[in-house]
């Protein structure tokens, strides 16, 4: 065997499958409307691409720090103090080529080879599969029926191998926020036992119902705590591929040290312009409310095909109906609806086996929206 044993059951992105999918067949002509993307759809605000802009004409274009330029990570200490009352400092802070990449850093930084991880399901595919390449074992603990975190589980989950839960609030695919009593009885289970919780918080800003938890601000929680955040979702920033790592002292450095053997640094320019995102002027709560509209309109239709059994997502920009009534597994569903109506869409099978579920991204346009649910209605229809 050419690769290397750590490869072998590592499976393909699914999301990034069905894209590429939709994409072939955009690229023969065929109008396809995706909700499978899991990015905004609205361009990266002005004063942040003028600031790179500013960067670029300015010659800033060379290696920066390893971790981040310091002016950054000073930034984002300030805001996770400021806004998610984490007790951190700029030696807490790496920066890194999107929060993927974070995530990667922080499982190879903990997870030794047979060490397990925990992780709440549905969940965002690269959790498994990252967690695979480090050599441990993820458990997959699925949720309850409204996709609250199975806290139950979780204890009953944990044992002397248990390195590491992982968390994602608001949830891709399932638009669940946790509440304070969820965050709060989690916390408790992390206190009790030899184990590190990797919160990653992409999302955090796209809530509409409830409010946001960091779960490394409770107390005691700062030194158990990996917090991952970044551009991407909240400032439409995708492309410029920028996160960061908030991480006690120790792990944040060995964080460091995998980046200086990979990337090197995260691009100069962008890490300017993620500089310019997080001033106050950046407008992205006119995205968060247009977020919003979008999911009522979308909920709101698939409750009219009473078709889909389906949770109110309360944040993110996804929806994860159960498809259970079509009598087909996701994929083959989601690949029905590619073919038939043109429309795009994740097989829940990704998310930790849910193949009773397909993942609707609202992500798009009111427009496109409005024509995908009437194309998915017909398709519907002509189900025998
Ligand atoms: C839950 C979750 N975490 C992390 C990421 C990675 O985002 P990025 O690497 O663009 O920062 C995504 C992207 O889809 C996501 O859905």
């Amino acid at each position: 065997m050419v690769l290397a044993r750590r490869l072998l059951n590592l499976k393909e992105s699914g999301t990034l499958k069905a894209m590429a999918k939709a994409k072939e067949l955009q690229s023969m002509g065929v109008n396809v409307i995706q909700l499978d993307v899991g990015e905004p759809d609205f361009p990266t605000p002005e004063n942040i691409v003028r600031a790179a802009k500013t960067a670029l004409d300015s010659g800033y274009t060379h290696y920066t720090p390893s971790p981040g330029i310091p002016e950054l990570r000073e930034a984002i200490a300030l805001k996770l103090r400021e806004e998610n009352r984490l007790n951190v400092s700029r030696d807490n802070i790496v920066v890194t080529p999107g929060s993927k990449q974070a995530i990667f850093y922080a499982v190879m930084a903990l997870v030794d080879e047979g060490d397990e991880v925990i992780i709440p399901t549905p969940a965002w595919p690269s959790y498994m599969e990252i967690v695979t390449v480090a050599g441990g074992r993820a458990r997959e603990v699925p949720s309850t029926t409204d996709f609250s975190v199975n806290t139950e589980g979780i204890k009953e989950a944990i044992n002397e191998r248990t390195k590491l839960i992982i968390i994602n609030s608001p949830n891709n695919p399932t638009g669940y926020v946790m509440s304070e009593k969820e965050v709060s009885e989690l916390a408790d289970i992390v206190a009790d036992h030899d184990v590190f919780v990797l919160s990653d918080e992409i999302y955090e800003k796209l809530v509409y119902e409830r409010q946001h938890i960091s779960i490394g601000s409770l107390p005691g929680m700062d030194e158990k705590t990996i917090t991952i955040n970044g551009f991407s979702k909240a400032y439409a920033m995708t492309g410029w591929r920028l996160g960061y790592v908030a991480a006690p002292k120790p792990i944040a450095s060995a964080i460091n040290k995998l980046q200086q053997h990979s990337a090197s640094c995260p691009s100069s320019f962008a890490q300017k312009a993620a500089l310019e995102a997080l001033k106050p002027e950046t407008p992205v709560r006119p995205m968060v409310e247009e977020f919003r509209r979008r999911r009522d309109f979308i909920c709101g239709a698939l409750e009219k095909l009473h078709f889909f059994r389906f949770s109110k997502p309360l944040g993110a920009f996804y929806v994860f109906p159960d498809i259970s009534a079509t009598n087909m597994k996701s994929g083959k569903f989601c690949d029905l609806l590619l073919e038939k109506a043109g429309v795009s869409t994740t097989p829940g099978e990704d998310f930790g086996g849910y193949d009773s579920h397909i993942r609707i991204s609202y992500a798009n346009s009111m427009e496109n929206l409005m024509e995908a649910v009437s194309r998915i209605e017909r398709v519907l229809e002509s189900l025998p």
